[in-house]
């Protein structure tokens, strides 16, 4: 059995004080989830969240790591900063920082081995947009993704797939459940061929993409959809509340 986990992505959103007070209004409502809860936060808000969530089942991630263990990389974080605060999870290759920072697959795959170097659980982020749909070529663009983007990996015991549609972040359109579950069936079936079934059947994929309250039952009830990541529903305690206890 797949644990679910449902992760919220702040993205560049809220100050530390901003941070301990969602915290804090989360806190209470998620006691008593069920799924794993992550949320994934600016570098600055990392501090002042580990100590807000303290007595929480709440865990704490952060949005980007180095690729190197330290050195001349100004404005990057590196795992051992990332570690030495009590971070357990990491997202790299968000569609974000592909699109606007030139992450590419290789700088993602190495991102990941550094991740798994140090014993950082990675969200690792793939997901076509919409002229790659438009065109037919999600598959295609998944698999590029995919096995570029997670080369040389042989233990997934850590790791989680979220797919993430490029044209339904942030657009309030979601992929349909049917079709998020189709694509990460795809996903799935695309990990079994390369690494196996037992990792095909122990891996986790998330669907993320305006994912909120009001469809998040429709999503999680699908076979091959193991949780979520959250943008902007994660920025608000009851509706990111409400996500994670999707089944009531
Ligand atoms: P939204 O939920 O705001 O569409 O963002 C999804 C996302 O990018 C999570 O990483």
């Amino acid at each position: 059995m797949r644990k679910p986990i449902i992760a919220g992505n702040w993205k560049m959103n809220k100050t530390a004080a901003e941070a301990v007070a969602l915290i804090n209004e989360l806190k209470p409502f998620v006691a008593k989830s069920k799924p794993e809860v992550v949320i994934c936060v600016p570098y600055t808000d990392l501090w002042v969240a580990k100590e807000a969530i303290k007595g929480s089942k709440i865990k704490l991630g952060a949005e980007n790591v180095a690729w190197a263990d330290s050195g001349a990389f100004t404005g990057e974080i590196s795992a051992a900063m990332l570690k030495e605060i009590g971070v357990e999870y990491v997202i790299i290759g968000h569609s974000e920082r592909r699109q606007y920072f030139g992450e590419t697959d290789a700088t993602v795959n190495m991102r990941l081995q550094q991740a798994l170097k140090n014993d950082l659980k990675p969200i690792v982020c793939v997901g076509e947009t919409l002229e790659e749909r438009e065109k037919n070529k999600t598959k295609k663009v998944l698999k590029k993704q995919i096995l570029e983007g997670l080369k040389d990996v042989s233990d997934f015991t850590n790791i989680v797939i979220a797919y993430e549609p490029v044209w339904a972040i942030g657009t309030g359109k979601t992929a349909t459940a049917e079709d998020a579950n189709k694509t990460i069936g795809f996903i799935r079936s695309l990990v079994k061929k390369t690494w196996g079934s037992e990792v095909a059947k122990s891996l986790r994929i998330q669907y993320g993409g305006s994912m909120k309250p009001s469809n998040a039952k429709e999503l999680m009830a699908m076979r091959h959809i193991d949780g979520g990541l959250i943008g902007g529903a994660a920025l608000k305690a009851e509706d990111f509340a409400s996500i994670v206890n999707y089944k009531g």
